[in-house]
């Protein structure tokens, strides 16, 4: 066994702290999180009064830039957005070279990287006038380049964006419309997509944020270090844990609902199973946004009148785990995920976008500390020590020597 103090006594002081449980990496304006009483903040304002009298785009506005904008400025910040919506045409054989069955997050996170290939006029993190259209055009182009890899999947046209929608019926439009038939975009879909974007905008320094920051400390552009974000939040544990979610349900179901079974088996610590979408390494009583989106589906799916065998599997699943000792010892409750693919598939979102709607959800709040970060007068390189618990120093082996 490695004997830890010894090791630090040999090393000089290193705080060694897996996973990062109590280590903060940096001091942040942003977000405000207390996860023993399930309170988020955005600058300040509480998350359900943000949900309630918000649009996301303001919410943008507000962790990006620090304050709720005036409507001027919101006027010129969503017409900055419009502006930039467009992909280059020539992106477009991007998604000639990726196969049919490809991920979204795969292509998502590939093409925003390629977005520093076709914009080298606002890569540098030291001139403001380029971060800000850097900014302007990826919060624009984002939705473009996720609707596009969902119409790849599909074999279907790509829909240009059309400007004169919000950002959400934009999106929508992209996702469902075809070319030459008239689309509607349902209000309550609109609302219920706008409501879960903002939920998701910012959680301060979780994976794939901590990721922004990390690779932004480095000097990288901005395209490069949200590009990294999305593959950290594609991860099952993390922002891949919505799509998880609603697999997990579906298997339940054809498993004739016997949601018992699968409680037991997530508290079998040799079957490696966990409920996907229950705990959370900082909310240990209720994770507010689980709140906000279960009335959001609850209200739904009754105005839809959808009878989905996943919400009622869902319920049943929520109360078992609940109500077991297990779960309530090491306080695990449903999070942010585990209601939102129940929305998504009533908006008709394919489970394979999931986590692609997360990271549109997430990028001002990326954007925002990556920001916050290139901004603060006492950045520096990120750079973690470690423990080295490998060999001591060894005499080389000549290859015809070696067992
Ligand atoms: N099902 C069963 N047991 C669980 C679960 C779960 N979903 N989550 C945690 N546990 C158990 C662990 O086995 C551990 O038990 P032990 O003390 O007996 O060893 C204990 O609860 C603590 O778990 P950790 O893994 O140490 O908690 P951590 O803070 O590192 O992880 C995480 C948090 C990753 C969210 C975890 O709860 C998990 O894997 N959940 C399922 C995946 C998920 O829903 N992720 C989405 C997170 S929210 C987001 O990213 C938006």
């Amino acid at each position: 066994a490695v004997d830890i103090s010894k090791l630090r006594a040999e090393t000089g002081f290193i705080t060694l702290d897996d996973g990062y449980v109590n280590t903060g990496s940096t001091t942040s304006k942003i977000t405000y999180l207390d996860g023993e009483a399930g309170i988020l903040r955005y600058r300040g304002y509480p998350i359900e009064q943000l949900a309630e009298n918000c649009d996301f785009v303001e919410v943008m506005y507000l962790l990006i830039y620090g304050e709720l904008p005036t409507e001027a400025q919101i006027m010129d910040f969503r017409k900055s957005i419009r502006r930039h919506t467009m992909l280059h045409e020539d992106m477009r054989s991007f998604y000639d070279g990726f196969p049919r069955d490809a991920h979204p997050m795969a292509i998502l996170s590939s093409v925003v990287s390629g977005l520093s290939t076709f914009y080298q006029d606002s890569l540098d993190p030291h001139d403001p006038r380029q971060v800000e259209v850097s900014i302007h055009r990826l919060l624009a182009k984002l939705p473009t380049i996720a609707a596009y890899s969902f119409k790849k999947s599909v074999g279907q046209p790509f829909i240009y964006p059309q400007n004169d929608l919000s950002y959400c019926e934009n999106f929508l439009q992209m996702m469902f419309a075809v070319p030459s038939e008239p689309f509607h975009v349902d209000p309550d879909f609109v609302s219920a997509l706008n409501l879960l974007l903002i939920v998701h905008a910012d959680h301060e320094q979780n994976c794939s944020t901590s990721t922004v920051r990390m690779v932004g400390s480095a000097d990288a552009n901005l395209f490069a270090s949200i590009s990294a974000g999305i593959s950290a939040l594609w991860g099952p544990l993390h922002g891949g844990a919505n799509e998880a979610v609603v697999s997990m349900l579906e298997k339940i179901i054809a498993d004739d609902m016997n949601v018992e079974k699968y409680v037991k088996l997530a508290k079998d610590k040799t079957s490696k199973f966990r409920l996907m979408g229950f705990g959370h390494r900082v909310y240990k009583n209720f994770d507010p946004r689980a709140t906000i989106i279960k009335k959001a589906c609850d209200t739904l799916l009754a105005k839809l009148a959808i009878k989905d065998p996943i919400f009622e599997v869902a319920q049943r699943l929520e109360t078992a785990a609940l109500n077991d000792e297990y779960f309530i010892e090491r306080k695990l409750y449903p999070n942010v995920d585990f209601y939102s693919g129940v929305i998504y598939r009533a908006i008709g979102i394919p489970v394979q976008m999931f986590t692609v709607l997360f990271a549109i959800g997430r990028l001002p709040g990326w954007i925002a500390h990556w920001k916050e970060m290139q901004g603060s007068p006492s950045k520096r390189i990120c750079r973690p020590r470690q423990v080295y618990t490998g060999p001591t120093e060894r005499e080389f082996v000549s290859l015809e020597k070696r067992g």
